[in-house]
């Protein structure tokens, strides 16, 4: 460890001494090793992106910035001006979906992405599976090679807690001196021994394992929600909310797939289904690629090898997010964004598509193409669905809700924000 970083790390140590004063009987010590990985932003190219860049806590462990969720959604990787194509979904509760299976309905369930594409094979869990992409991920955190993490980790702030945690050999790696700048150049390859490459491979499966750690904590996936609450008979649901939490499981039909069976309910039943969504406009990445659709499920299946009769018929479909936290953010204007390509700046607007997206006109018979939510809210039309494949028309389009119903299913999700603190 060099001067410059022993100062550093015992800054780091202490600030997480007198943060474990307030956490230490909530997180284990896998769990505390996941959070400093989860929040240090040395683990991407320029040093300037972290996990909780795109993940905040206090937006529910989605996009922190407002700017960014009113327009496109999709948040600019380490390196300006590098974009994915979608929006963050919720760090939390991910850990909770089961390994990508066919169930016994034959329905695709489980992984993490909206696509599903970490499956949780590797690792045993979705999220661990998922935790290995960011970090080497272009247009993500953009590091050129893993070894590069395991090596800020092991160098870090809390490299010895890594080795409490997985044993005093997982950092003793030979590594070449120009480490640094092979991990601040795209592209390039740290050059490592047979044996050394095969202990950094099996560190950067630890690092993975703790983040998963952490995400799986009662920090992240806290259940302490007023809905919680409700169930320990501490606090009870208004009357609108009880109305809304009715309509919710009936005429809503939202726990069709946001399953939310009493306590401990995830609302999602981690399948994919097409909504018939409209495409985000202005989503960065028709800058580069106009023609862009988003595949979801069948893009991945498709990539995995799977016959075109299987693909085909998850052609658009996303997975069912779940709704902990979908409302939580820092004050109330704060605005935040939903569906794979945040397209609907509001619950309310989400709420009145699933209610009306077959009842309206098409804004495309308006001839107005590519309306935001703006535009479709102001023109009272819903643009046509971004992948007109596979469309569910089944449980939701035409759901017969008056403006009050729909109100009442917002004010219902508005409880499910964890942290609630009762008011007396
Ligand atoms: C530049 C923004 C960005 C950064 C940095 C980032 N993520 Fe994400 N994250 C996303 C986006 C976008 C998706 C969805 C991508 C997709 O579905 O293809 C996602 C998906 C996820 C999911 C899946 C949730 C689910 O329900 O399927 C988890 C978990 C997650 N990220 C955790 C992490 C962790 C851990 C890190 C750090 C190692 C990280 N993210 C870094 C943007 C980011
Ligand atoms: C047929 C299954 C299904 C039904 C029924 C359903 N949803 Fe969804 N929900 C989804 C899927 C799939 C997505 C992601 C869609 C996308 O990104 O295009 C989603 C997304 C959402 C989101 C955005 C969450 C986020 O983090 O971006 C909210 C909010 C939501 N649903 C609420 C509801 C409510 C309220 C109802 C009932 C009125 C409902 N859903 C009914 C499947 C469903």
């Amino acid at each position: 460890m060099k001067p410059s970083n022993l100062s550093f790390g015992l800054f780091v140590m202490s600030l997480a001494f007198t943060a474990s004063s307030v956490t230490a009987q909530v997180l284990s010590d896998t769990e505390q090793l996941g959070k400093s990985i989860f929040f240090d932003k040395s683990l991407s190219i320029e040093q300037n992106q972290s996990c909780a860049s795109c993940h905040g806590s206090e937006v529910g462990w989605t996009g922190p910035i407002q700017e960014i969720n009113e327009q496109g959604s999709v948040y600019e990787g380490s390196i300006s001006s590098q974009f994915g194509d979608r929006k963050p979904p919720s760090s939390a509760y991910a850990t909770q979906s089961p390994i990508f299976h066919v169930d016994r309905k034959g329905l695709f369930v489980g992984g993490n992405f909206w696509d599903g594409r970490a499956t949780g094979e590797k690792l045993g869990n979705p999220a661990a599976d998922q935790a290995q992409g960011p970090f080497l991920n272009p247009v993500e955190q953009a590091l050129p090679d893993s070894a590069c993490v395991v090596y800020r980790v092991c160098d870090g702030g809390y490299g010895g807690p890594f080795k409490e945690v997985w044993g005093d050999d997982t950092c003793e790696i030979t590594w070449p001196s120009d480490v640094e700048t092979t991990c601040s150049t795209k592209g390039s390859t740290v050059n490592l021994s047979h044996a050394d490459r095969a202990k950094s491979d099996s560190a950067y499966d630890q690092v993975a394992l703790s983040i998963a750690s952490y995400e799986s904590s009662a920090e992240v996936n806290a259940f302490s929600s007023k809905y919680d609450l409700s169930y320990t008979g501490k606090v009870k649901l208004t009357q609108q909310e009880r109305q809304g939490q009715a309509l919710f499981r009936g005429k809503g039909k939202c726990h069709l797939c946001h399953i939310s069976n009493g306590k401990g309910a995830l609302f999602t039943d981690y399948t994919f289904d097409n909504l018939g969504t409209p495409k985000n406009p202005e989503n960065p990445v028709y800058d580069i690629n106009p023609d862009f659709v988003d595949p979801g499920l069948g893009g991945f299946l498709k990539q995995a090898g799977y016959d075109e009769e299987v693909y085909e018929a998850e052609w658009g479909k996303q997975k069912v997010p779940t709704l902990r936290n979908v409302d939580k953010r820092p004050y109330s204007e704060f605005v935040k964004a939903y569906g794979h390509n945040g397209y609907f700046k509001s619950l309310k607007s989400i709420v009145h598509f699933y209610n009306t997206r077959d009842v309206k006109p098409s804004c495309e018979s308006f001839n107005i193409v590519d309306a935001t939510e703006v535009v479709a809210l102001e023109y009272d039309c819903w643009p046509n669905p971004e992948v007109t494949m596979n469309v569910n028309t089944n449980e939701l389009g035409n759901l017969g809700l008056t403006s009050a119903e729909e109100d009442a299913i917002v004010t219902f999700m508005k409880t499910l924000s964890d942290g609630y603190v009762s008011t007396p």
